[in-house]
């Protein structure tokens, strides 16, 4: 396994960099580092209507350690802070063993609704009596997921008051293996309903995956000393105790909650766009995993214990390795081996870990100094970019954007103006 923590990867040229990722893995980086990887004809081929291909930057979150191993976790975002901040937090858990994670078997759940029925109570007892027949009826359109020991495998059902009316739900659940299984789960929903309807007498409607995947939880946890946590002019135990009270607030405020989990998402989102997933299915189903209690909640807690901090998240994270986009976009599969080609399950506890290291960024920094002060020399770097600064340009003028305290896109021309005209050494004045 190759070491994620690369020194002063962030000062390299983006070439020079992808020659020091290619020297970290095997295989080449086919698609990395050219413009426009996803090719037209496959744009064209992915969605109707389709005129053109929206690039996205993607980079390396460095410095993970998960379960004992480094991973390299390509993340495709266009905030600036996010995969700087992440690495740095990455860093600091470092110091206490990196990360412990773990996932749930991929279950999903698949829901079939009925309606118009006499005697819903009595269709209930009539579908679980006839279990085997419908998970029968739904692997027979998926032999091969079931022959590779996933498919079908339980079913619920549940009785709900729908406006005036008892509909029975019928939950299939479904181990999709290494796909997210949407396709797989809403056709094995289709595929049931004719014998559902023969088995109830009832009138089905809805037949549809739930994004609110409770049965596929993944978990990541973190314990850090406080020695790794000074910055900023804080001890590490003063650093420790503004990341807990932050939490404590997420816990008592939905309003504080919402961004805090919108932190989280930041770092789980940039992972499943970077390999080919659904980043819109997690984020309905994190959100809605937020109010399971009845109340928005964080997806995280951080506590002090005995001399450290200590972190944990629990989401639901529904992520395939094959299928639909993965295939779609040739850079995937390259992205996907950066990351040393993870399990679907391995994934899933990869991505808890990294949403639970970009909440403690954001803490860690809202706890003491407030964000903007990195924030802004990000955001330096971006107003330097549209300005047309180019390779050290870009350094250049951003630090002479900060030290003018205006981060301003015309600052920023006139900076790279006067540099045009008399030379690096005017950019200062
Ligand atoms: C910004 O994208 C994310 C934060 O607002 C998260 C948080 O407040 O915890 C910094």
């Amino acid at each position: 396994m190759s070491s994620s923590r690369l020194p002063g990867f962030y000062k390299l040229k983006m070439a020079e960099r992808l020659r020091r990722l290619a020297e970290q893995i095997e295989g080449d980086l086919d698609g990395l580092g050219v413009m426009g990887s996803l090719p037209l004809a496959n744009a064209d081929a992915m969605i109707e209507n389709a005129i053109g291909v929206l690039g996205l930057p993607v980079g390396l979150g460095l410095n993970f350690q998960i379960n004992g191993e480094d991973v390299l976790i390509p993340m495709a975002v266009e905030e600036p802070s996010v995969i700087a901040a992440v690495s740095l937090a990455a860093k600091i858990a470092r110091d206490g063993g990196g990360f412990r994670v773990e996932a749930d078997e991929p279950r999903m759940i698949g829901q079939v609704q009925i309606t118009e029925l006499s005697n819903p109570e009595l269709a209930r007892t009539q579908l679980l009596h006839e279990k085997d027949a419908l998970l029968a009826e739904a692997n027979a359109l998926h032999p091969q997921m079931k022959a590779r020991g996933g498919g079908a495998k339980d079913i619920e059902v549940r009785l709900l008051q729908v406006g005036g009316e008892t509909h029975a739900i019928l939950h299939l659940i479904v181990n999709t293996q290494e796909a997210m299984g949407a396709n797989l789960i809403n056709t094995m929903c289709e595929g049931v309903a004719p014998l559902v309807e023969r088995i109830t007498g009832g009138r089905v409607r809805l037949r549809i995956l739930s994004n609110l995947a409770d049965l596929r939880l993944a978990r990541a946890s973190c314990r850090i000393p406080f020695e790794a946590l000074s910055d900023f002019g804080f001890s590490g135990a003063e650093v420790a105790h503004g990341i807990a009270e932050a939490s404590l607030f997420a816990d008592a405020d939905p309003y504080r909650a919402c961004t805090h989990n919108k932190g989280v998402m930041n770092g789980v989102d940039a992972v499943a766009l970077a390999t080919g997933n659904d980043w819109r299915a997690i984020e309905a189903g994190a959100h809605a995993f937020a109010a399971r209690n009845g109340r928005y909640e964080p997806l995280t807690r951080w506590w002090v214990q005995d001399g450290a901090l200590h972190g944990s998240i629990e989401l639901p994270i529904q992520v395939g390795t094959v299928g639909g986009a993965v295939k779609a976009n040739p850079l995937i599969p390259v992205l996907l081996r950066t990351m040393g080609n993870p399990g679907a399950q391995r994934l899933a506890g990869i991505m808890a870990a990294v949403g639970l290291a970009q909440n403690m960024a954001a803490l860690r920094a809202l706890g003491t100094v407030g964000i903007q002060k990195g924030h802004m020399a990000l955001h330096a770097r971006n107003i330097a970019v549209s300005a047309g600064a180019k390779d050290g340009a870009v350094e250049v003028v951003a630090r002479a954007l900060i030290a003018a305290g205006e981060i301003k896109l015309h600052r920023a021309q006139e900076i790279l103006a006067k540099m045009i005209a008399h030379g690096p050494s005017a950019e200062v004045q």
